[in-house]
């Protein structure tokens, strides 16, 4: 049975309790969150996908307010961190250099500096480190990359893919707003759909953004060409300045020679494929959300399971330097190389 603890205990720390406490093969044992009143019920998270709001049960698990305490009290096997972006590095770090395995959310960190001291660390450590890129285990978009990579409907002529939110409005003030803190919208939320990119087609060759600038020179919404050696087109639009009554949106479609693929978070079903010839059809998807299979691919790594690595950690540091790159391009108005 693992050991598990939870760092930061917000809308994603208690999205990865409830992912922990639903598995036979590990014990959320310990959660440490700076305000005490975080595991007291007054922490609901409101984020972009259902299921982490209302009370966990907390009872048997013990509760911190400092991580190297926790660290240094519990015998942990293995941790999420699920603290706000600016800290994803020193507590990883800190966590791996305690011996603990690490699943830290997305993104890896604010800096490519910061990302490779992580990394670092892990390799001296002997200890696994996962960042918590989702989609690339979400049921849909899983199932986009196997639909794609078998062959049977062509290569991609075209692919695009969307992420819309209201967090500038339903965070505002909060450190999702303070671009030192979150990365702001391009690392928060469009990097989802830049890690997938990567994951579906490798490192572009280059970027080219334009982005919506707030007054305080943010970026609020962003679409980005990304290029590749060859002529398919692939573009991602993220933004997060719309209004809490539109929802949270993720869609993509993507056309291939001899079909198209489309993906709506908000229609039922949300993944047809329609062939060329035929019928559409709705594939059938994997059980559970992108979040708890990460943590089943998360265990077999602890476990020494061998399975297709999903994500590494060069893979993270690769969305951010991509990301990065984005965000330059719609600041600039310039290519951006990756080569
Ligand atoms: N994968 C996804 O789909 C997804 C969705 C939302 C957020 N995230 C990421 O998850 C991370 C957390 O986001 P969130 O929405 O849960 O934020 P949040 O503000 O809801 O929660 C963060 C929690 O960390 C606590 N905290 C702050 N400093 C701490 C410290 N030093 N030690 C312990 N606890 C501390 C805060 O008190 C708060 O409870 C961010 O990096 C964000 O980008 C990922």
């Amino acid at each position: 049975m693992l050991k598990i603890g939870i760092v930061g205990f917000g809308f994603m720390g208690r999205m990865h309790t409830r992912c922990w406490k639903a598995r036979t093969d590990a014990r959320v044992v310990a959660i440490c969150d700076i305000n005490a009143g975080a595991t007291q019920g007054c922490g609901k998270g409101l984020g972009n996908i259902a299921g982490a709001e209302g009370d966990v049960d907390l009872r048997d698990v013990a509760i911190h307010t400092d991580p190297e305490e926790m660290f240094a009290r519990e015998k942990l096997d293995a941790v999420s961190i699920t603290v706000p972006t600016h800290l994803h590095a020193a507590w990883t770090i800190k966590a791996l250099n305690a011996g603990v395995h690490v699943l830290c959310e997305k993104p890896m960190a604010l800096t490519l500096a910061d990302g490779r001291q992580m990394i670092a660390t892990a390799e001296d450590s002997g200890k696994i480190l996962q960042i918590g890129h989702c989609i690339r285990f979400w049921p849909e978009y899983a199932k986009a990359k196997e639909i794609i990579e078998s062959g049977v409907y062509g290569r991609v002529i075209t692919a695009t893919f969307q992420r819309l939110s209201a967090t500038a409005r339903t965070k505002q003030g909060s450190w999702f707003s303070n671009e030192e803190q979150s990365g702001g919208m391009v690392f928060d939320l469009h990097i989802h759909d830049t890690d997938f990119v990567q994951y579906l087609f490798g490192t572009p060759l280059s970027v080219c953004s334009h982005g919506a600038l707030t007054p305080a020179g943010s970026i609020a919404h962003i679409v980005t060409h990304y290029r590749f050696n060859d002529d398919k087109l692939v573009t991602a639009e993220g933004g997060w300045a719309l209004v809490p009554a539109y929802g949270f949106e993720m869609k993509f479609l993507i056309v291939m020679e001899k079909a198209v693929l489309s993906f709506e978070n908000k229609r039922t079903p949300t993944l047809k494929l329609f062939p060329a010839e035929g019928e559409p059809i709705v594939p059938e998807l994997e059980q559970g959300d992108g979040y708890s299979r990460q943590i089943g691919h998360f265990v077999r790594a602890i476990c020494g399971v061998p399975v297709p690595s999903v994500i590494t950690p060069q893979h993270a540091l690769q969305s951010l330097r991509i990301a990065e790159a984005e965000r330059e391009s719609a600041r600039n108005g310039t290519h951006v190389n990756l080569t």
